[in-house]
């Protein structure tokens, strides 16, 4: 049974969906952790409206000092003995010293078709660029970011007229979709990536 810990900045809309997922029977990981970044972070009410444990160490007083800040991260994670990371709207770089302290064990979702639009503003950069399609990935983390092992992926139609948030919004549908499938294969040992339909 893998400690699976969720990191994230925001509303936490994805881990919602990954801790119900690990409520299934058989599946290999359990919810042990939500931490945030943000003190005020949505997600923090909603882990804890299910029974999460949850923590937050705010960024804002170590400024520069990312270390610091990592290794105050790391102490919590291991208090809860976690052995498994999910970034879901984690919106804070990680250093390389923490990535390869959990190099192996570290997922991502990114909402583009990567390697297409690493970074920021992604549905905006698809829109701009014309695609017709956009979508999420989920991937290992590894220090160059947004760039590791893909574990799986979604596509989205680009339809006329589409903003960003429309775009958006019908890719954070499929990334409910495919983080909670990623992350039962992934502590399962499985590494063939999934490409949902
Ligand atoms: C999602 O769009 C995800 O792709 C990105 O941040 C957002 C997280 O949303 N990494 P939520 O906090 O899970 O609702």
């Amino acid at each position: 049974m893998r400690n699976c810990a969720i990191l994230l900045s925001g509303g936490g809309s994805n881990m919602v969906k990954l801790v119900e997922s690990m409520g299934e029977a058989g599946h290999p990981a359990r919810p042990v952790l939500v931490m945030s970044n943000d003190p005020e972070a949505g997600g923090l009410a909603k882990a804890q409206a299910m029974g999460v444990a949850t923590d937050a160490v705010d960024h804002r007083p170590f400024g520069k000092d990312r270390p610091a800040f990592e290794s105050e991260l790391t102490a919590r994670l291991e208090a809860a003995d976690a052995d498994l990371i999910c970034l879901a709207g984690f919106m804070r770089v990680l250093t390389e010293g923490f990535v390869r302290r959990w190099e192996g064990r570290m997922l991502n979702i990114h909402p583009s078709l990567l390697p297409k639009y690493r970074g920021l503003h992604t549905h905006a950069r698809a829109l701009e660029a014309g695609d017709a399609e956009a979508g999420c990935t989920v991937h290992e983390v590894t220090p160059e970011l947004d760039d590791g092992p893909i574990l799986g992926q979604a596509r989205v139609p680009i339809l006329p007229g589409d903003t960003p948030d429309a775009l958006a919004a019908r890719v954070l549908i499929r990334e409910h979709a495919l983080y909670p499938a990623c992350l039962r294969r992934f502590a399962a040992g499985e590494r063939q990536p999934l490409y949902l339909a």
